[in-house]
């Protein structure tokens, strides 16, 4: 999946307007876009619109975004909506594999009684919203077979850290936070669930926009989190492999199927080895699966 968009579950407009945006994936959320005196109202209207949709073949994964453990909301969060079977959660401020197994059983015990799969629900984690999640962010391997992937933030952890900002005048991420970032990644790769780049909040700013997409997918991340419908197309479009890629990609393929017993080859006038050849698979799967 590429776009995960934001949409605030007390606006039915917007969930609406989400379902319309191209969006792989919506991220319904029960957490910071939601007043405290309205959690129990989109509690119901997040799963009222899981009811209307999840059946429906053409349609975005419906994620709910539920409160953190620590908040003590998340429990009637899951209380309203898993029986309404969202494909995921997204569980904010997530420090490291122990909070995943507490989402893991709490979503266990949750699916037993609406008679759902053990595992139906997956579940994708924030892993940097904390100061002491980042200290964590390599032990989320093997913490639930729900675990898909792993995003970040940079918004609770800059309150939590003190600071006055998270970027610098050029619109690049402070220290602090190009830290986070690279936990997420490489927390999201020692576990082999997908790396998910942070929201990006300028949302009139396209070039802006597009430049922090190219640089997360150059460093390896495979899609971003949107908080406004007009973010989408610009998501997909660079987090879809171009035509060029996959080329690439096959070529690199078929050069190793040719010579199986060959540690590294030559195409055009440059060298891949293994780690080239697991690349171009997985690009390959990731554009195979898109299309299934
Ligand atoms: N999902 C679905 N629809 C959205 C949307 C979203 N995330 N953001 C905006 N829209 C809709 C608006 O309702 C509006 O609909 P309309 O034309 O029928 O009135 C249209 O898109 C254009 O919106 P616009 O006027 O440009 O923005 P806005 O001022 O209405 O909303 C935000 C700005 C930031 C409040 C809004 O984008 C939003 O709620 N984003 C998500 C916030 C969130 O979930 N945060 C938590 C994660 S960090
Ligand atoms: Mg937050």
């Amino acid at each position: 999946m590429r776009s995960f968009l934001f949409v605030p579950a007390d606006s039915d407009k917007k969930l609406d307007k989400g379902l319309a945006s191209g969006a792989d994936a919506l991220l319904i959320d029960l957490e910071d876009s939601v007043a405290p005196a309205l959690k129990s109202q989109a509690r119901e209207r997040a799963a009222a619109f899981l009811r209307a949709h999840v059946a429906t073949a053409q349609r975005p994964r419906l994620i709910v975004r539920v409160n953190s453990l620590t908040s003590s909301l998340i429990d009637a969060d899951l209380d309203a909506v898993v029986g309404a079977r969202p494909d995921a959660i997204v569980l904010p401020k997530a420090e490291g594999a122990a909070s995943v197994v507490h989402a893991d059983a709490k979503l266990a015990a949750r699916e037993a009684i609406a008679g759902l799969p053990d595992g139906h629900i997956k579940i994708i984690a924030i892993a940097t919203e904390t100061a002491a999640a980042l200290f964590l962010a390599g032990t989320f391997r093997d913490s639930s077979p729900r675990l898909t992937g792993l995003t970040w933030g940079a918004e609770d952890l800059s309150v939590e850290l003190g600071a006055e900002a998270n970027r610098d005048a050029n619109d690049g991420f402070l220290d602090p936070y190009r830290l986070a970032r690279t936990l997420c990644l490489t927390g999201a790769s020692a576990a082999q669930v997908q790396a998910i780049d942070t929201v990006y909040v300028d949302f009139r700013n396209d070039a802006g926009l597009r430049r922090e997409c190219e640089a997360a997918r150059r460093d390896g991340f495979t899609g971003k989190m949107a908080i406004h419908p007009a973010q989408v197309a610009i998501i997909n479009d660079v987090f879809t492999p171009s035509a060029e890629a996959i080329a690439r990609a096959q070529a690199i393929v078929a050069a190793f199927a040719q010579q199986p017993d060959a540690g590294a080859i030559g195409i055009g006038g440059v060298m891949y080895d293994r780690p080239h050849l697991a690349r171009a698979q997985q690009l390959l799967s990731r554009v195979t699966r898109r299309r299934s």
